[in-house]
């Protein structure tokens, strides 16, 4: 019987070596999650047959090339044929990295994937090869995704791989999380519209900056926007954020700007910029804030403060109308013994300090390996 091009059954045999290397897949005993690392130079690719009943699945490809996939994956004209198969597949989340992947072999896996049941997608250290294939004019086009994650993929089409991806997958995704991205300078106007997308989370992309921020913003292609997650994204300004906001015409409810080198004071010259209006939470916290940032839009329901170097504590009439504000971990209330050593960096987010409690643990720890070695 002929077997149906799913991720893991296209990940066959082509390879079958003898078992000398330990096992490179992992089943939970209710058969829910299922863990692959094929770190082997010539791993047994079969063994991925295991995950089959599993619901979580995750493929780390030890950073081979799935180039040898291809042709067989290609050997599969229409995979309409297999869909009650793929269908009858439990997996809900699947996670693949570490690998070399044709372009055409990962949207050949998502095409199949179409029938199945699957929500979450990571694909995380891939590197993807040649050219994006047109979808084909079939109706129902890859997985009813809800979540996408990328990190550390890079494609060789640079900037025109999210709207060449997004062909990809049905329109309802609400979650899309992009980490240590090449390239974030979309080809916007190859992108179609994200209707369903409520959370844009593109954390830990520290060169990005307010420029690429813009760039990254495609104007009025998520309308649906209530969440943008910034953290640790080279931004220097909360003002130069509202700004790059504002001209790609994003609404979000919530903003994460932590873990940003951010300075108070905008440049003087600047414009003044208008906040959207439906913004009810600021996290500024890791932010290296020696004073609360001016233009800060006037209400808020919660503002994160913490973690930074205000060394006293702000003036009512230096922060917006809040519901919710945070401070913690001030020098300000930070008691003097335990202040973190100061730094001499203005770029450098300030530690955290000490708690009574992580003391008490690593007091804990000593003992505990005092103790270790005297037995
Ligand atoms: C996979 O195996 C390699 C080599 O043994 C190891 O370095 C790596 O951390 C493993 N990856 C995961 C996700 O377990
Ligand atoms: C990013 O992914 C590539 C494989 O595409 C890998 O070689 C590299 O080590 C990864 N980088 C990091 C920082 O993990
Ligand atoms: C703000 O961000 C910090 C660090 O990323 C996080 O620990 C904290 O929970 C966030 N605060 C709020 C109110 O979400
Ligand atoms: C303040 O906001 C934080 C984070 O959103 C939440 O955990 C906390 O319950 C809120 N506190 C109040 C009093 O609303």
């Amino acid at each position: 019987m002929e077997r149906p091009p799913c991720l893991l059954l296209l990940l066959l045999p082509l390879l079958r070596v003898s078992a000398a290397t330990p096992e490179p897949c992992e089943v939970d005993d209710e058969d829910v999650r299922c863990a692959c690392n094929f770190s082997g130079s010539q791993p047994d690719w079969s063994e991925a047959f295991q995950c089959i009943a599993s619901v979580e699945v995750e493929i780390r490809g030890g950073g081979h090339s799935l180039e040898p996939f291809l042709k067989r994956a290609e050997g599969y004209a229409d995979p309409r044929q297999f869909a009650d198969t793929v269908r009858a597949l439990r997996v809900r989340r699947l996670s693949v990295g570490a690998a070399r992947v044709p372009a055409r072999l990962l949207m050949g896996v998502l095409r199949v994937l179409g029938y199945s049941r699957l929500k979450e997608l990571t694909l995380e250290d891939l590197e993807v090869t040649g050219t994006t294939p047109p979808p084909p004019s079939l109706e129902a086009t890859g997985p009813a995704l809800s979540t996408l994650r990328l990190r550390n993929v890079s494609w060789a089409t640079g900037g025109s791989w999210l709207a060449e991806l997004q062909q990809w997958l049905k329109p309802g995704l609400k979650v899309l999380n992009i980490a240590d991205a090449h390239s974030l300078a979309f080809a916007c106007e190859q992108v179609r519209t994200f209707p369903a997308l409520t959370t844009l989370d593109l954390s830990d992309n520290p060169g990005l900056g307010e420029r690429g921020l813009t760039a990254a913003l495609c104007p009025h292609k998520f309308p649906a926007l209530q969440n943008l997650a910034l953290r640790n994204t080279g931004m220097q300004t909360p003002r130069a954020v509202c700004a790059a906001l504002a001209a790609a015409g994003v609404r979000p409810h919530r903003l994460d700007l932590s873990h940003n080198s951010l300075s108070a004071t905008a440049n003087p010259g600047a414009a003044e910029c208008v906040w959207p209006s439906a913004l009810n939470s600021l996290n500024l916290s890791f932010a290296g804030l020696e004073q609360v940032p001016k233009g800060l839009p006037a209400k808020l329901s919660v503002l994160d403060l913490s973690y930074n170097r205000l060394n006293r504590a702000p003036r009512p009439e230096e922060l917006p109308k809040v519901d919710n504000l945070t401070l913690d971990g001030n020098p300000f209330l930070v008691p003097e013994a335990s202040k973190p050593q100061e730094h001499s960096s203005s770029s450098v987010v300030p530690a955290r300090a000490p708690s009574p409690l992580s003391v008490g643990m690593s007091g804990t720890l000593v003992l505990l390996l005092g103790v270790r070695a005297f037995v």
